[in-house]
């Protein structure tokens, strides 16, 4: 168990409520810093998580609940909190010679907004929470690596994958089916894992990354990723009546500007996946929108090596219209006698699906109507106000916590 030095204990607890009523300050003049220091990093760090406040968010969140931990102000499980963030950062090839950077830049920015309040004393503390968890996460993406047999240098594993097929969805999802540039075979993956895909802007405007859910069949010859379009405006992330947000940067140019024959370069995928894993109990897919797509790595693996799994999946959209990869189910339905769909679309008009067994309900999810078989885990994949919902109502019914999974596409997790 990792131990906070007695005299820093005493200094965290007594500066934790300053650090966290600053934890936005803090963060937000620490990416000034490090970004007016190391230009390069720009292209590592997503600009729109940047611009919306959310990253920022998620790395004051982190390190202000580490010092509660270390403290003794809190119990909330670490283990998942360390593993999420370690698969981002090995998906996006993060090495341990980065860290002192951070450090150095996130220490220095306590010092600006905190001020005369940051004694040697309690710059020593916080130092000393930094590298603890610094150490876990290192240790942490070093074991990921490894595992992965990559060498732990930046950028390993990283591959150029070439555009063979795309595949409209709907009016605003498309599938990219991507093979393996350098002729060696596709590595095969756990269903809820990620891929980080790289793009060029083009115009001396650097470079992007996103992680996209794989969602074809692990152990195929290509990968498939299917992406959604963000779209901006008013209403968007970010977007006001004054100011409205701009469109999706990687989405966009992911549907927009590139064509079949183009290659991407791709991480290796990562990310937990216990939930969705090769387990044998009854599993409950629950997801809403483009949070489909690690449900339809699932069902494409089971229908292939376990094609009597009890599974129930549960999708909600706006209609059928805009339900991405609906087209598959019905034959995964015909290989998997034990899979049954429940369906929730806003506008059920059109809710039929030929083909397919399903039950189709108007309106959003009820989270009480979801069926559920003893023993079964569950994976959710949407947005984090749906999944909370979902989640509360599962854990109500009596489903331990630790069997339920969730991905978010974008920075955090849930609370509790
Ligand atoms: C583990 C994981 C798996 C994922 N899997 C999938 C998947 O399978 N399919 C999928 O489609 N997506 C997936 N995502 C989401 C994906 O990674 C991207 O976040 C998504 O495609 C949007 O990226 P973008 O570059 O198009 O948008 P960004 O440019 O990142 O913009 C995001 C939002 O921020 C707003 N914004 C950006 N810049 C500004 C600004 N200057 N001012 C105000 N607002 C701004 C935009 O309008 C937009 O609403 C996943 C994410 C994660 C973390
Ligand atoms: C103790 C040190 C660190 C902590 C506590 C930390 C914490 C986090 C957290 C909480 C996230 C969001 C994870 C998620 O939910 O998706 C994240 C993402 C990220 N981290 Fe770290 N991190 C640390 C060190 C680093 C280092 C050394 C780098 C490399 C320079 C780095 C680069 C990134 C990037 C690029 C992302 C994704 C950003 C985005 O998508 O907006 N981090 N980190």
């Amino acid at each position: 168990m990792t131990v906070l030095s007695k005299s820093s204990a005493a200094v965290v607890t007594a500066t934790l409520p300053a650090v966290q009523a600053h934890g936005a300050a803090i963060t937000s003049r620490f990416y000034q810093r490090m970004f007016a220091a190391h230009p390069e990093l720009l292209d590592l760090f997503n600009r729109g998580n940047q611009a919306t406040g959310r990253q920022q968010a998620a790395l004051a969140a982190a390190v202000v609940a580490y010092a509660e931990h270390l403290t003794g102000h809190s119990t909330l499980p670490w283990a998942p909190i360390l593993d999420r963030i370690a698969h981002k950062h090995a998906s996006l090839g993060i090495t341990a010679t980065q860290y002192p950077i951070v450090g150095r830049h996130l220490l220095a920015a306590v010092g600006e907004v905190l001020g005369d309040a940051v004694t040697p004393e309690v710059a020593t503390a916080w130092n000393e929470v930094y590298w603890l968890l610094a150490c876990e996460l290192i240790a942490r993406e070093a074991r990921l690596y490894t595992v992965a047999g990559l060498p732990l240098q930046a950028d390993a594993g990283w591959r150029p994958w070439r555009i063979v097929e795309k595949i409209p969805e709907t009016a605003d999802v498309v599938s990219l089916i991507l093979a393996p540039a350098d002729g060696d075979p596709a590595p095969t993956f756990t269903p809820g894992q990620y891929v980080s895909v790289a793009v060029d802007l083009g115009d001396s405007q650097g470079r992007q990354i996103r992680q996209y859910s794989l969602s074809g069949r692990p152990g195929a010859a290509t990968w498939r990723i299917t992406v959604k379009r963000l779209r901006g405006g008013a209403g968007a992330a970010g977007g006001s009546a004054g100011s409205p947000a701009p469109d999706g940067t990687v989405s966009s140019q992911l549907h927009d500007r590139t064509a079949v024959g183009d290659v991407l370069r791709l991480s290796p995928a990562f990310g937990e996946v216990s939930s969705i894993g090769a387990l044998g109990a009854p599993l409950l897919l629950v997801s809403a929108g483009i949070g489909v797509t690690p449900a339809m790595a699932a069902l494409a693996q089971l229908g292939a090596v376990a094609p009597a799994r009890e599974v129930v999946l549960v999708h909600a959209d706006r209609s059928a219209a805009a339900h991405p990869l609906r087209h598959e189910l019905p034959e995964l339905q015909q290989r998997m006698p034990n899979l049954s769909v429940h369906l929730w679309y806003e506008d059920a008009t059109d809710g039929e699906i030929a083909g397919l067994k399903a039950t189709v309900h108007a309106g959003r999810v009820d989270p009480t109507l979801v069926p559920l078989t003893p023993g079964a885990w569950a994976h959710l994949c949407g947005p984090v106000p749906f999944m909370a919902q979902v989640r509360g109502e599962l854990l109500r019914r009596g489903m331990p916590a630790e069997r339920i999974g969730y991905e978010v596409f974008g920075p955090g997790m849930l609370a509790g």
